[in-house]
């Protein structure tokens, strides 16, 4: 894995954004896209340059189950406000959230990233290491599926939401084996809450009691830090 270490998380989304803009200009045509606060001054960057999206795909990571899409905490409201309303792309793909049949949800999800392989995903990570909703535990090699968000990941998420009741206890999300299958891989970590979760990814074991230790394993990730996050990681490994 390569490391990045910014200042803080504005050079970080900056750094994220060269990246994405050079492979757009290199023919990236399929972005995998994540939501949480982790992402958005990268999209902000996104917002700000003059790059047209309108011949990309994009293909979001995950859903929560039973949230409209116009229900402000949905991360499709999220995508809308934060990139898509000033950044159209061709076609944007987000889980199902509210569909009757989360298997079949599932599966087709699937084949909508077969028919469209991921050029550049784009990962966030739990304090837990989560990436995605793979919660530790998860199995390595399962793709597209609905998972119970554990205590520990409805409590951070719950600073969104009026009181921990209204999160959502499920989503729909890309298992690893979707996630390990982008040609290019770039995950982004803000803040010394991440430290421990950014040290276990790299220097530890790959165990599925760490999902993103996964990313070990693939040959084209590059990882973007600010100073707080990355404090925990031995030098060696920064470049
Ligand atoms: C969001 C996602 C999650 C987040 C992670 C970090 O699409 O897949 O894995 O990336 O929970 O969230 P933030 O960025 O809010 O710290």
């Amino acid at each position: 894995m390569k490391v990045i270490v910014t200042e803080n998380k504005i050079q970080g989304g900056a750094r994220a954004f060269e990246i994405f803009e050079k492979e757009i200009r290199n023919g990236a045509k399929v972005l995998g896209l994540a939501t949480g606060s982790t992402p958005e001054t990268l999209y902000q960057s996104f917002v700000a340059s003059d790059l047209n999206c309108e011949n990309l795909i994009s293909i979001n990571l995950d859903e929560y189950v039973g949230l409209k899409p116009d229900n402000p905490q949905s991360y499709h409201y999220f995508m809308q406000k934060h990139l898509f309303d000033k950044k159209p792309f061709k076609k944007s793909y987000i889980p199902d959230g509210m569909t009757k049949d989360v298997a079949a949800t599932c599966k087709a999800y699937d084949q909508i990233i077969k028919e469209h392989p991921i050029d550049l995903q784009l990962l966030g990570i739990g304090r837990n290491g989560h990436i995605a909703f793979n919660e530790p535990g998860t199995p390595f090699d399962i793709g597209t599926h609905e998972v119970k968000l554990t205590e520990n990941t409805i409590k951070a998420n719950s600073r969104f939401f009026d009181n921990e009741d209204e999160v959502p206890k499920s989503a729909i999300c890309m298992g690893s084996a979707n996630i390990m299958q982008a040609k290019k891989i770039i995950l982004m970590a803000f803040g010394e809450k991440k430290a421990k979760a950014i040290k276990e990814m790299i220097e530890g074991p790959v165990t599925e009691d760490v999902p993103a230790s996964i990313l070990q394993k693939h040959p084209d990730v590059t990882v973007i830090l600010d100073t707080a996050a990355a404090q925990e990681l031995d030098d060696k490994y920064k470049n």
